[in-house]
C-alpha cells in the first residue's frame, strides 16, 4: 500500500480498496482522521521528545482515568505486548509469585508463549493457557496453583462474548487465591466501549489491572497499563521503562482520539455498523453454506469460517481483486469511516465472490 484514508487504502498501482483489516484493529476512527492528525502535527511542531516528562503524558493519564476510573494510575508504553508484560511484572512484584495463567493473545514476548522455538523451557513452565469461557477449568486451574499464582490475564472476548458466570468466577477465584486479575483490553477498549469489556459488561468488582492499546492512538504507537493505585506503585520497586514511551505525538493523538470517541459516540457507531455487517454475513452463510461454515465474532470484530482453506484463500483473493480487503481469520473491524452504504457495497462484492467460488 502507499496511502490510507478513512476506510480506504491504495496500492502502488493506484488501485483503491475498502479495508476491514484496519491495521489489525489499531484504527477505529478511520485512517488519517483530521482531528487526530492536527493534534499529532502540533506535537511534531512542539518537538516530539525532550529531557523531561511531558505535560501531555499527565493530561492524557488524567483524561483516561476520568473516563475509565478503574485506571487509577497509568503507565504508557509503545506496544501492546510491552504493556501486558508490564502488567504481569507488576503482578509478580505485588504477589511475590511467579505463575501466570493467560487466555487469548497477549503479544509475542517470551512470558506468554506455549511450546515455541526460542522460548526457554524455564520461562514456558511459568505460564499456562486458560480456556475461554470455561468455568470449571478456570476454577480448577486457579485453585491448583493457589499460593504460587501471580496473575490471571484474560482477553475478555475471544471470538464469542464472555458469560457473566465466567467473568464473575475469575474475579472471585483470583481474589481467593491472592492473585492479580488483569484484563487485556488491547482489542476491546476503544471498541466495545471506551472502557472496554469492563464497561460494556459492567464487570464488578473491576479487575486489578487493565491494559489498553491499539485503537487508543488511532494508529499512533501507544499502549497503557493501569489499575489500582497501590498495585501500580509496584512499578517503583521494579524496572519498567522505554526510551520513547512518552514521545508527544502518540500522546497527543490519543488525547484527540479520546475526544472524538466521546463527541461522536464512536462505540455506538461501531456497534451499529458492525451489526449491519454481521447480519449480512449471516445472510451470506444461508445462501452459500457450502463455502461458509460459520460466522464468528461479535458486531465490532467478526470473521467467517470457511469449509476449506482453499476456499478461504480464494474468497480473500477474489474480494481483493474487486476492491475489498476482508480478512480470512480473526478479525475484520469496522471504523467510524465505514458507513451503511460502504458496508452494503461490501456485502454485494462478497455475494458475487462467493457465488463464483461456490459455483
Ligand atoms: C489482546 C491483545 N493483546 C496484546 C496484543 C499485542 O499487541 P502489540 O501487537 O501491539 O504488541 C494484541 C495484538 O494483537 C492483542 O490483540
Amino acid at each position: 500500500m502507499t496511502r490510507a484514508s478513512g476506510c480506504r487504502v491504495w496500492d502502488e498501482d493506484g488501485r483503491e480498496y475498502v479495508d476491514y483489516v484496519m491495521a489489525l484493529g489499531a484504527v477505529a476512527l478511520g485512517y488519517g482522521h483530521p482531528a487526530v492528525n492536527r493534534a499529532a502535527e502540533a506535537a511534531i511542531a512542539a518537538g516530539v521528545v525532550g529531557p523531561l516528562p511531558p505535560v501531555s503524558e499527565e493530561q492524557l493519564a488524567e483524561a483516561l482515568a476520568e473516563r475509565i476510573p478503574w485506571m487509577e494510575r497509568i503507565r504508557f508504553l509503545k506496544t501492546g505486548a510491552e504493556a501486558v508484560a508490564a502488567a504481569v511484572r507488576l503482578a509478580r512484584v505485588a504477589t511475590g509469585r511467579d505463575l501466570v495463567l493467560g487466555c487469548g493473545y497477549h503479544g509475542w514476548l517470551d512470558w506468554c508463549q506455549g511450546a515455541m522455538e526460542g522460548v526457554p523451557a524455564g520461562v514456558r513452565a511459568l505460564f499456562a493457557e486458560l480456556p475461554f469461557n470455561d468455568v470449571a477449568a478456570a476454577r480448577a486451574m486457579i485453585r491448583e496453583r493457589a499460593g504460587r499464582l501471580a496473575a490471571v490475564v484474560v482477553e475478555p472476548v475471544v471470538v464469542t462474548e464472555p458469560t457473566r458466570e465466567w467473568l464473575q468466577l475469575l474475579r472471585t477465584e483470583t481474589e481467593r487465591a491472592g492473585a492479580i486479575l488483569i484484563f487485556d483490553e488491547i482489542k476491546t477498549a476503544f471498541r466495545l466501549a471506551i472502557g472496554g469489556a469492563v464497561e460494556r459488561y459492567n464487570v464488578r468488582p473491576v479487575p486489578d489491572l487493565v491494559v489498553v492499546g491499539k485503537a487508543l492512538g488511532n494508529g499512533f504507537p501507544l499502549a497503557a497499563v493501569g489499575g489500582r493505585a497501590e498495585l501500580m506503585e509496584a512499578a517503583s520497586r521494579t524496572w519498567i521503562s522505554s526510551t520513547l514511551a512518552t514521545e508527544g505525538v502518540s500522546l497527543a493523538a490519543a488525547r484527540a482520539t479520546l475526544e472524538v470517541f466521546e463527541r461522536e459516540a464512536v462505540c455506538a457507531h461501531l456497534h451499529r455498523a458492525g451489526t449491519t455487517l454481521l447480519h449480512g454475513l449471516h445472510e451470506l452463510q444461508r445462501s452459500y453454506g457450502g463455502v461458509i461454515s460459520g460466522v464468528a465474532g461479535i458486531a465490532e470484530m467478526c470473521f467467517l469460517h470457511y469449509s476449506t482453506e482453499e476456499q478461504a484463500h480464494a474468497v480473500a483473493l477474489a474480494a481483493a481483486k474487486r476492491g475489498v480487503l476482508f480478512k480470512r481469520t480473526a478479525y475484520n473491524f469496522v471504523s467510524l469511516a465505514h458507513d451503511e452504504r460502504t458496508i452494503s457495497e461490501t456485502l454485494d462484492v462478497l455475494d458475487q465472490v462467493l457465488r463464483n467460488v461456490g459455483g
